[in-house]
């Protein structure tokens, strides 16, 4: 436990007493679609709720069993069933008579432009874009990487995918070519969907030029589908490039869909570890589609009929696989989806959607809402948000006066906040406050939702007693788990499942409080977390001693207000780059950029002599993190030479920051 930040242990320590609370309102308590027994079925019999959760999609052929658990940790969920998740998302909805409803309003971010898709336009739309995708030579098994902006194509390609059972790999749009040409090498992409680019802070951003360059770095890509959305200028290869409205555009709205498997893979999600090399998380079709659709429906209490539910995540991350595009669409959702940035063209933008489209329930992250409120109460006062009646939060933990505002200022008083705790490997959501039937508290994401066995165990794997700190497992099996990672199968077993027998490692650090209601803390490795995204310290690492001037780096996660973690670099030069001129810390940060995209870039960089070590030559992050956060530096006996940190804290003074 000791790479947690002791303001953050401090700081939630302190709030855990508070004996603050938010009780269900009771006319929602009174139709919620979860209760209370909801918990106590699901644990008289697990396999049993899980399954009847599966019948809230349509099966092609009904499972023979629940899970296959025979050969740990490679989980088979619903074996023999057989589904298409595309057909779940969208035909079954027009063939129930939900053709006119609108799947997405969409708003584009320059003012104005917006569309409105219903089911059976979405219908039509996916249909064509499969055989499009058929035309280019996709078949089933083939990986497609989607690299796009945040418009209705993007979702259309996602399902067509799922459609022709080719597993998509989204490559958020803020990577960089590096970033994006190494997800398409790891999972051999051979087509890339893509467009010229799209509109964030209230200009055209190009994403073409990036999947060019990544061609360049393999060979692996034969086609590129580019849709146009800006009509900016873009690099053309007749052999390679496809414009989307020249192809899709002329194809039928008929396709007939296949039915797989029901482990048949669905994606590969590409996430940061421990080590330099990004993971390609595994989701296949029925267990990812059933847990996605669950808790939707569940944590969010989502009547379809009704609500209008706003998640303002990207696609590019998992939060846009399951609460965007999978899970809301399964349900029959009428979603509201976003191009752009918060404050474009003013800093009420995301409440002036709420209010014209009425939007009952709103999924955030605690980023977001702490940037709210340093713009200031005055900005959502302005609009009339009493549609809103659900809250969320996901990505960070959330600190309580970020809760109580957001439940407050956004929520007027009225609504529930659901924290929501989960991960890109777990698929969905796995602990969080029921809005119908728990007694919140701010800060806490409080129980596993019925279904999901989680617990805080210590270094041996005992689960600790209520008030107690450790790590956060998972302890049994659940549907919308990762099967591995995509070709390393090792790794899997090891990053997830080697520390204790049959228990999951989330990576996360964890308390219980008096109650047993669960805190949680944040990374216990050398991931970290800024902006609710999952960074590597070792990748930025990497990133860093890969420029020429650079001998050495050690990066560590600092506690920021606003971002809740912030990257901090420590670089020592080679010695011919001598000082390494007056613009190093700048070609460093844009290095970084170039290498991962500009949000692993350092919020601060420190040119330093020397790094502090153990004995053993383990950079002691531990250290640099008191000394990037200004505290007192900790212990450091444990130092090869313990004067190495006067040194850094002497450079650490005179550093450059911008
Ligand atoms: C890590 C997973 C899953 C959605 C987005 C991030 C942190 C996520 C919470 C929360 C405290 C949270 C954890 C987790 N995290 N939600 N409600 N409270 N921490 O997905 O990139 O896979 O990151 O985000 O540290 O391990 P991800």
């Amino acid at each position: 436990m000791t790479q947690q930040s002791d303001a953050q242990n401090q700081t939630l320590s302190n709030l855990m007493h508070e004996e603050r609370r938010f009780d269900p309102p009771a006319d929602l308590a009174a139709q919620a679609n979860l209760t209370a027994t909801a918990y106590d079925e699901a644990a008289a019999d697990r396999l049993g709720f899980w399954a009847k959760q599966a019948e809230r999609l349509s099966w092609a052929t009904r499972w023979d069993e629940v899970l296959d658990w025979s050969n740990p940790p490679f989980a088979q969920w619903f074996v023999g069933g057989k589904l298409n998740a595309a057909y779940n998302c969208v035909d079954r909805h027009v063939e129930a008579g939900a053709g006119d409803k609108v799947a997405f309003h969409w708003v584009g971010e320059p003012e104005g432009e917006t569309r409105d898709i219903t089911y059976a336009q979405l219908k039509d739309e996916v249909c064509q874009a499969a055989n499009a995708l058929v035309e280019l030579g996709v078949k089933t098994g083939d990986r497609v990487a989607i690299y796009m902006p945040m418009i209705p194509e993007t979702v259309v390609t996602m399902l067509a995918c799922a459609r022709i059972g080719a597993p998509h790999t989204v490559v958020f749009g803020g990577f960089s070519a590096d970033a994006l040409a190494s997800r398409i090498e790891d999972c051999d992409a051979q087509v890339v969907v893509t467009a010229d680019g799209g509109y964030r802070r209230g200009a055209a951003s190009a994403l073409k030029p990036a999947v060019d360059e990544a061609r360049t770095k393999n060979s692996v890509v034969r086609k590129v589908l580019v849709v146009r959305r800006t009509g900016q200028e873009v690099a053309w290869d007749d052999s390679v490039d496809v414009w989307w409205h020249d192809l899709v555009a002329k194809q039928s709205t008929e396709h007939a869909c296949e039915f797989f498997d029901a482990e048949h893979p669905l994606y590969v999600m590409y996430t940061s570890g421990t080590t330099g090399k990004p993971k390609g998380i595994l989701h296949t079709t029925a267990g990812y589609l059933v847990g996605a659709a669950y808790t939707h429906w569940g944590v969010f209490d989502l009547k379809p009929e009704t609500d209008v539910y706003w998640c303002t995540a990207d696609i590019g991350w998992v939060t846009g696989h399951s609460y965007m595009v999978y899970g809301p669409l399964a349900n029959q959702t009428t979603s509201v989806m976003y191009e752009g940035t918060p404050d474009s063209p003013h800093q009420g933008r995301w409440w002036e959607i709420i209010e014209q489209y009425k939007v009952t329930i709103f999924y955030t992250a605690p980023t977001a809402i702490r940037t709210f409120m340093k713009w200031g109460d005055e900005i959502p006062a302005k609009y009339d948000m009493s549609s809103l009646r659900i809250l969320g939060s996901v990505g960070e933990p959330i600190n309580p006066e970020a809760y109580v505002w957001y439940r407050e200022t956004i929520g007027g008083s009225r609504t529930p906040v659901v924290d929501t705790w989960w991960q890109t490997e777990t698929g969905a959501i796995m602990i969080s406050p029921l809005p119908g039937v728990t007694s919140a508290k701010p800060g806490s994401a409080m129980t596993p939702v019925p279904g999901v066995v989680a617990d805080v165990v210590d270094d041996d794997g005992n689960s600790v007693p209520d008030g107690s700190g450790g790590y956060l497992v998972l302890k049994e099996p659940w549907p919308s788990m990762l099967r591995t990672l995509w070709g390393d199968d090792e790794r899997f077993k090891e990053t997830y499942w080697s520390r204790w027998p049959g228990m999951y490692f989330a990576g996360d650090g964890a308390k219980k409080d008096e109650d047993g209601d669960i805190w949680v803390l944040g990374r216990v490795d050398d991931v970290m977390n800024v902006s609710g995204h999952r960074l590597s310290t070792t990748e930025i690492e990497s990133a860093l001693v890969s420029h020429p001037k650079v001998a050495e780096a050690a990066v560590v996660g600092a506690t920021d207000e606003t971002t809740g973690q912030a990257v901090v670099a420590y670089v020592i030069l080679r010695s011919a780059a001598g000082d390494g001129g007056p613009d190093i810390v700048k070609e460093l940060r844009d290095h970084v950029a170039k290498e991962i995209g500009a949000i692993a870039k350092p919020r601060q960089i420190m040119i330093v002599a020397e790094l502090p070590k153990t004995r053993s030559g383990k950079i002691m992050r531990r250290l640099l993190r008191d000394v990037a956060e200004n505290r007192t530096v900790g212990d450091v006996t444990t130092l090869a030479d313990s004067t190495v940190m006067d040194l850094i804290k002497e450079g650490a003074a005179t550093s450059t920051e911008d």
